[in-house]
């Protein structure tokens, strides 16, 4: 025999003995290897915080382990934000047998190390990869590895994996996606799943069953209302990705999320573009992942990630996602309803000059098909709180009166008066 076939062969071994003890792993845990995805990982959408739009590739396990400890002093922890999420670039090479190993610069103490840290905080901790031969950054993909790579997460203690698509010519979406989806799940470690593949095969027909969250559209950067050329794609702002989310809110609920992208509050839009970019994200229950400095935040940017009442929109247990109800003329009215009878509705000025709003609510038909509520304005009358001002405002007997800032929004919640 060669001793490059003996070579193989001793790697094939090798690599089968730990995928064996991985899989017996699992089923000493009760995982089926084609178990439904549990939506127990994401009852309500995910919260955290990622690397990318803030650091790029310019990441390493300093930060990282900065970040945990800000997460916890912040207060974000507390206020639910709970996984700390490496995006691109953390990968080194793979070894002779296969296997990824994280950059030995940037990452010197290794992933387990790292994850026994963010979990000792009280956090989660959550890695990247890619479908294809490479990651968008050019580093190693899981393609041919996918097994293997999820044996790696489940043994440093991974609890969530986004999963891109670069480099994935000739791949059909759904399948790879699956596959990955089924290699997570053989693992027996319960890993969030969030599907990176920028609506491109509408994957909220298709992966509901497969992941807990789904980007529905490509990047989002750090400006309200504008669409920038970065070559052979675009990125896109606020405005840009909330219009591309229309006619999505029927596949979204409980343990499957549209993931308009991750969040920009804190990286250079003004105060009151950040707020309404936050509330959009709320009215749409999206994944709140905190893409800033979250080290060193602004008291503005605090006081908008760390609003509770706007969380608690986000993170309503009823999990139905908001509508566009009505557009005025760059003036637009959302509607969401909320577990127990609430509603939430935004108000959202898309001009830059402030807009006076009139909206008389009991002239509006509030009607959901998807989760069989009706408002029934005309008849009901609700108590109105500002969300973003901390203050009850009256009800709905009295049609609303009000400014509305440029590139801003009033973000209300109606509880049945008694
Ligand atoms: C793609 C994704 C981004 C980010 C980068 C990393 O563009 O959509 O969210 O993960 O890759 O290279």
């Amino acid at each position: 025999m060669s001793g490059g076939l003996l070579w193989t062969l001793a790697r094939t071994l090798v690599l089968a003995l730990v995928l064996m003890a991985g899989a017996s792993a699992a089923r000493a845990q009760g995982a089926g290897q084609f178990d439904a995805p549990s939506a127990d990982l994401a009852r309500t959408p995910p919260m955290g915080w990622n690397s990318w739009n803030r650091f790029g590739c310019d990441i390493d396990e300093q930060v990282v382990r900065q970040v945990a400890d800000a997460m916890v002093s912040s207060g974000l922890r507390d206020a639910g934000y709970e996984y700390v999420n490496i995006d691109d670039c953390w990968q080194g090479a793979r070894d002779a047998q296969g296997f990824i190993q994280p950059h030995p610069q940037r990452f010197p103490g290794g992933m387990k190390a790292l994850a026994d840290y963010v979990h000792a905080r009280g956090l989660k901790f959550g890695l990247y990869s890619d479908a294809g031969w490479q990651t968008c950054g050019g580093r190693p993909g899981s393609r041919g590895h996918e097994f293997q790579d999820a044996q790696t997460y489940a043994r440093w203690g991974v609890d969530y994996l986004k999963y891109d698509w670069c480099s994935t010519g000739g791949l059909k979406a759904e399948g790879a996606y699956q596959t990955m989806s089924a290699a997570l799940r053989q693992t027996g470690r319960p890993i969030l799943f969030s599907l990176c593949e920028w609506g491109q095969s509408q994957p909220w027909k298709w992966a509901a069953g497969i992941g807990q969250a789904w980007r529905t559209t490509g990047d989002i950067f750090g400006c309200f209302d504008c669409i920038e050329d970065r070559g052979d794609w675009k990125a896109f702002g606020v405005l840009q990705i909330m219009d591309m989310q229309q006619g999505l809110r029927t596949y979204a609920g409980p343990g499957h999320w549209n993931d308009p992208d991750m969040l920009e509050v804190g990286n250079g839009m003004a105060e009151h573009q950040d707020r309404a970019h936050f509330s959009i994200w709320a009215m749409l229950a999206a994944p709140l992942i905190a893409g800033n400095d979250v080290r060193q935040m602004s008291p503005q940017t605090r006081s908008i990630l760390l609003r509770r009442a706007v969380i608690a929109i986000d993170q309503d247990a009823l999990g139905v996602q908001g509508w566009r109800h009505a557009v005025d003329d760059g003036l637009e009215f959302w509607f969401r309803p909320l577990q127990g009878g609430d509603w939430a509705f935004m108000a959202l000025n898309r001009h830059v000059a402030p807009r006076h709003v009139r909206f008389d609510w009991r002239a509006q038909a509030v009607r959901d098909d998807l989760s069989h509520r009706d408002a029934d304005l005309a008849r009901r009358r609700y108590a109105l709180r500002d969300l973003w001002r901390d203050e009850d405002v009256g009800d709905t007997s009295r049609a609303l009166d009000a400014e509305v800032g440029g590139q801003d929004v009033l973000l209300l919640r109606l509880t049945p008066a008694r």
